[in-house]
């Protein structure tokens, strides 16, 4: 019998910065689900990443948990995959550290997310100048190839590359370079209509609130600014409300010609869509209440995580403690 061919490594992390909203779900989680069917997946929490943001211990654990508990409901299976908490894996921090010995501070400084995240008002730290080599350590230390990640982590990940270049220019050819796989996933609109929808615009449709949670953020969202009377004809191509229909019934295009030709309502086209949410993610929102209501659970994937990953990172860290002289591990040779 033939052994079956490795598959490919792919990693991704996910910062734990609060309620999953329809944002992460379509453009990124339902990619993950995917991905773990056919890749060696890891999904790494990025608690270390967090502390530029959430300075609360309490806040950043309890976040930490529920993203586990989002990521579990919308399917992660951590028999398919490994679900990993990245402090749990400390060596992640370590690398990072010897990472920052090849990487010149011009590469960190014009990162364009560095300059965007202090135009936001984040604590200029070492952390933030320091974060996207955190992140090349995270995909390097199990020598993942595949990087699923929105087309805002395009600069992060040319930056990865650079850095596992230049390590491997120093020290010899230890890592492979990781590629992005940017999914096709539309970018989704948040409730203004106008932005990107994301928690630091506020404008987010949180997909395990409450169900009269879902029907008030619906009920408020932003439509087409020019149709003001209900006789007046929409503008589907500027309604999220009429975009967001695409996602959950084959029949939007009968849906968006009915705003079209003002046969409909603007505000039983959201009642419609705020059910029709409501009703995708029952199952997956009564799954994360039975996941919940075990209070062992989440740490029990964790740990489970970490140990199916602890050998692959183990390996890696072998190789560069015998490359650049560390430790008495480094004795190989
Ligand atoms: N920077 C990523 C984000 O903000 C999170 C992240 C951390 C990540 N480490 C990673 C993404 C490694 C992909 C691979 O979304």
């Amino acid at each position: 019998m033939t052994e079956p061919a490795a598959r490919e490594r792919v990693l991704s992390g996910i910062q734990p910065s609060g309620a999953s909203h329809l944002g992460n779900y379509l453009g990124a989680q339902v990619n993950y689900v995917a991905l773990q069917d056919q890749f060696d997946a890891i999904y790494a929490i990025v608690d270390f990443h967090a502390l530029t943001t959430v300075h609360d211990g309490a806040l950043l654990r309890k976040l930490t948990h529920e993203m586990v508990l989002d990521l579990l409901a919308v399917g992660l299976d951590p028999k398919k995959c490994a679900l990993i908490r990245q402090s749990d894996l400390p060596e992640h921090a370590e690398l990072s550290w010897i990472f920052n010995t090849v990487v010149p501070v011009a590469w960190a400084e014009r990162t364009p997310t560095y300059k965007e995240k202090r135009e936001d008002g984040v604590e200029n730290s070492m952390g933030l100048l320091d974060y996207p080599v955190l992140q090349a350590a995270d995909i390097a230390i199990y020598k993942a190839s595949r990087v699923p990640v929105g087309k805002d982590q395009a600069a992060h990940l040319e930056l990865s590359r650079e850095i596992v270049r230049a390590f491997n220019r120093r020290y010899g050819p230890i890592f492979p370079e990781p590629q992005p796989v940017f999914s096709d996933a539309p970018v989704v609109l948040g409730t203004d209509g106008q932005k990107k929808m994301s928690k630091s615009a506020n404008n987010t449709i949180p997909i395990f609130a409450e169900p009269d949670e879902v029907r008030r953020i619906v009920q408020k969202m932003v439509t087409d600014p020019l149709r003001i009377k209900r006789t007046d004809p929409g503008r589907p191509e500027v309604c999220n409300v009429c975009q967001l229909h695409r996602f959950f019934g084959s029949d939007y295009l009968q849906i968006q010609d009915g705003e079209r030709t003002a046969r409909t309502g603007c505000v039983e086209t959201k009642q419609l869509l705020a059910e029709r949410i409501i009703e995708f993610f029952r199952p997956m929102r009564e799954e994360r209440a039975r996941l919940a209501a075990d209070p062992g659970h989440v740490e029990e994937v964790l740990a489970a995580g970490a140990a199916k990953v602890r050998p692959i990172l183990e390996a890696t860290m072998a190789e560069v403690h015998a490359a650049t002289g560390i430790g008495p591990r480094g004795a190989i040779g």
